[in-house]
């Protein structure tokens, strides 16, 4: 089939190159001139695993095309995707801007056969059929529109998308629901080339719903997921108090199957960016429809208090004089395996430290770049190449971010680099007893 792919970003790249992968012809359009040039050269705009042979695969076998301009695409087109942002307004309600663009500058170029429009962008309940309506007003009678929302996680974004958990389709017609299980079928019987090794023992279940439904699905997962990690985080703080050990209730709670042993990981809070706008803006949704969402209300706030408290731990263990210290912070993705510093905490805690007067040393091992692009640089902030480089001459080594890399390191020689032996861990990377026996002050999330 010919597919146009609106918007190309961490969404939008990896699900038009795996549909590429399978025969497709695929159009991506993207406003952002830069990104266009850099992928027509081979070149992906952002890390995630096997994105970039697929890439270079799929320019070698002539399957995709790399546009800024709608009217090169839309017209070939019999499946248009749209994978554009959709951020927070200060509201927390969703900026619907970016979809309506692409609806407005696609309908001038649809062509006379009928259409499927697929919203894969993180939408308001009801945003399908006010799309909808705005093509039928302009006439575009012969479109279709589905809601198809996206679970994948960035760092896994290829994986995720070949082996899902399910596929959400929302629509109202059944020719739409056809092309949608055609252009799925590959994954949904797991039957695709050597993309990566790994396969699913079974088929991958479809849900057909309304378009409402299925734009709920994916607010509901997201607000769940983060509900399990503000639980979690609010028994580790209770678990601080009475001196128990965190890991080892995750551990507990998680080996009965009605839990999941999954998402139960305490630390500095979620970030990224997807949890915070999506549980704001089903916060917002719930109120706009006059229905007070008290346990949404909470987990916010869970997850608010969490990084404070981080931070008053780092304030705590300095004595309260953070001012003119100098903090070693290793981790500024907002979790391992990514480039992305949208709402990450370790981004939040240098800022903090910075106003609170601490000069920081700071290390990433994918984010740098991207970090250098959020934080302003004026003087209190040094970019380190190695985590031993910002550990030097540091009164403390903040952990925020839980790249495996930290994990293996040689944890010895930190003792010399640092000024005192003070390692406060956002993400209980550590056996406690382990890092104490090194010599270590160790401070963590949950546990004594
Ligand atoms: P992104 O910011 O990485 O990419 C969006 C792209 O859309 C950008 O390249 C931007 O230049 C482009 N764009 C904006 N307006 C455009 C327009 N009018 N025409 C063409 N291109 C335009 O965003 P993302 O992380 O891929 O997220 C996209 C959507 O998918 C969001 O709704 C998000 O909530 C949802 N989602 C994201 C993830 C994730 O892991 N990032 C996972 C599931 C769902
Ligand atoms: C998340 C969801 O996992 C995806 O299913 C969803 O498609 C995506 O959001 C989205 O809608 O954009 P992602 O943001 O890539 O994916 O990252 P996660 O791995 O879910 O982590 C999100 C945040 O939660 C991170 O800050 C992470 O550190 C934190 N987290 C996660 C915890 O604090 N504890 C945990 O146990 C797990």
């Amino acid at each position: 089939m010919k597919i146009s792919i609106i918007g190309v970003g961490y969404v939008g790249l990896p699900t038009g190159l795996v549909l590429a992968s399978f025969g497709n012809e695929v159009y991506f359009v993207d406003v952002d001139k830069d990104k266009i040039n850099k992928l027509r050269k081979g070149k992906n705009p952002f890390q995630e695993p096997s994105l970039g042979g697929l890439l270079e695969k799929n320019i070698r076998d002539k399957l995709v095309n790399f546009t800024d301009q709608y009217s090169v695409a839309i017209p070939k087109s019999e499946v248009i995707f749209i994978c554009v942002g959709t951020p927070p307004k200060i509201t927390g309600e969703v900026d619907l801007r970016y979809v309506k663009a692409a609806l407005e500058e696609l309908s001038k170029y649809l062509n006379k056969k009928s259409t499927t429009i697929v919203v894969k962008s993180t939408v308001p309940v009801g945003t399908a059929k006010v799309l909808k309506k705005s093509l039928v007003k302009t006439g575009r009678q012969n479109v279709s529109i589905v809601s198809n929302p996206e679970f994948l996680r960035e760092g896994k974004a290829v994986r995720d998308t070949l082996l899902p958990d399910r596929i959400v389709i929302g629509v109202d017609d059944q020719k739409s629901e056809k092309v949608l299980l055609g252009l799925y079928e590959p994954i949904i019987k797991q039957n695709f080339n050597n993309i990566i090794e790994e396969r699913l023992s079974k088929e991958v279940p479809v849900v057909l719903t309304s378009n409402e439904s299925a734009e709920l699905i994916k607010y509901a997962a997201n607000a769940f997921l983060t509900t399990k990690i503000s639980f979690i985080n609010e028994i580790a703080n209770i678990a601080e108090n009475v001196g128990a050990d965190i890991n080892e209730i995750s551990k507990g709670i998680g080996l009965d199957p009605r839990i999941g042993e999954h998402f139960l990981n305490a630390g500095m809070g979620w970030g990224g960016s997807c949890f915070p706008k999506d549980t704001r803006a089903l916060h917002q949704i719930a109120g706009s429809t006059g229905y007070l969402p008290v346990l949404l209300k909470s987990v916010i706030e869970v997850n608010n208090a969490q990084r404070y408290r981080f931070l008053q731990k780092i304030v705590k263990a300095l004595h309260e004089e953070v001012e003119g210290k100098i903090i070693g912070v290793l981790g500024l993705a907002f979790k391992a395996g990514t480039d992305d510093v949208r709402e990450s905490a370790g981004i939040e805690i240098v800022k903090e430290l910075v106003d609170l007067g601490a000069k920081v040393r700071v290390y990433d091992p994918m984010a740098l770049e991207n970090a250098k692009r959020v934080l302003k640089d004026n003087g209190d902030i040094i970019f380190c190449s190695s985590p031993h480089d910002a550990a030097k001459g540091a009164d403390a080594l903040v952990i925020s971010t839980e790249w495996d890399q930290f994990k293996q390191l040689d944890w010895r020689p930190f003792k010399r680099y640092l000024k005192k032996p003070l390692i406060i861990d956002g993400r209980n990377l550590f056996n406690p007893s382990f890092i104490r026996k090194m010599g270590f002050r160790y401070i963590s999330v949950g546990r004594k």
